[in-house]
């Protein structure tokens, strides 16, 4: 179980998913499954749905985000959205550097630091995503992928600057094949990036940063990963789009330390 020092997050991704009346309807469910959540819980659902799913939450627990933000105030920017424009439709918080991102639309790191500078200036709570491809991990590059992605995204802010931000490991090989990292794989690679935090920022962000899983997050696996002493919590895709699995998935029960 991770320190108490951090609150979970159980956070959606919704990825390109859900009518409008489909993304309503899902934001009431989880509304409602998720009152007495051991967690933090966060949906982040595409652009369009935002300012429904807005009205929704208001006045709930479950905060809402984007998936992605371009760095810029405004602009000639075509097809981007601001992080001004995700605080005004009703967004707190806004994943960063997914993996479908960096490797479907060339995302590099240096873009992910702008968009983390961008998203702090406006007040959304970043979620950082960093992960190592199938191929880097069986060619035991893991460690330096994911110390380059962090220090891509982390270098060059003051230690208090980087307060509000989350990091979610996600190893690309267990994004959406259902084969997911085991809980000591999570935990190693954790405890790898929670180092890395420290090495790059500081001591007392390595300690607060929280950590998310991402990568196939079930309600049949989240148990055993919460059990991670360095796993703070879950990014989940596919099984976010479904009210039961992800209700479950927020309500993750931890074994009893000792019992
Ligand atoms: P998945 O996606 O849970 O469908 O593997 C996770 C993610 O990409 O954030």
């Amino acid at each position: 179980m991770s320190s108490p020092k951090r609150r979970p997050l159980i956070a959606g991704n919704w990825k390109m998913n859900l009518s409008l009346a489909q993304s309503v309807e899902l934001a009431k469910a989880i509304k409602d499954g998720t009152k007495n959540s051991p967690a933090d819980v966060a949906v982040c659902v595409p652009f369009t749905a935002i300012p429904v799913v807005a009205e929704v939450l208001k006045g709930s627990q479950v905060r809402l985000g984007g998936q992605d933000l371009y760095w810029e105030a405004q602009g000639a920017y075509t097809g981007e959205i601001s992080a001004g424009q995700l605080v005004d439709a009703g967004a707190s918080t806004v994943i960063i550097g997914h993996s479908e991102r960096r490797r479907l639309f060339n995302e590099t790191d240096e873009a992910v630091q702008k968009k983390l500078k961008s998203a702090l200036a406006a007040k959304l709570v970043p979620i950082v995503c960093v992960g190592e491809t199938l191929d880097e991990r069986q060619t035991q590059k893991t460690w330096r992928v994911l110390e380059t992605q962090m220090v891509g995204a982390l270098r060059g802010f003051k230690p208090e600057e980087l307060g509000p931000v989350i990091i979610a490991y996600e190893p690309v090989w267990a994004i959406g094949t259902g084969q997911t990292a085991t809980p000591t794989q999570a935990q190693e690679a954790h405890n790898f990036l929670r180092k890395q935090a420290g090495k790059i920022v500081g001591e007392a962000f390595s300690s607060s940063v929280r950590i998310l899983y991402g990568g196939s997050v079930t309600a049949e696996n989240v148990d055993t990963l919460m059990a991670q002493p360095d796993v703070d919590g879950a990014l989940v895709g596919g099984a976010s789009l479904k009210a039961p699995s992800f209700v479950r998935i927020a309500n993750f029960q931890v074994p009893v330390r000792g019992a």
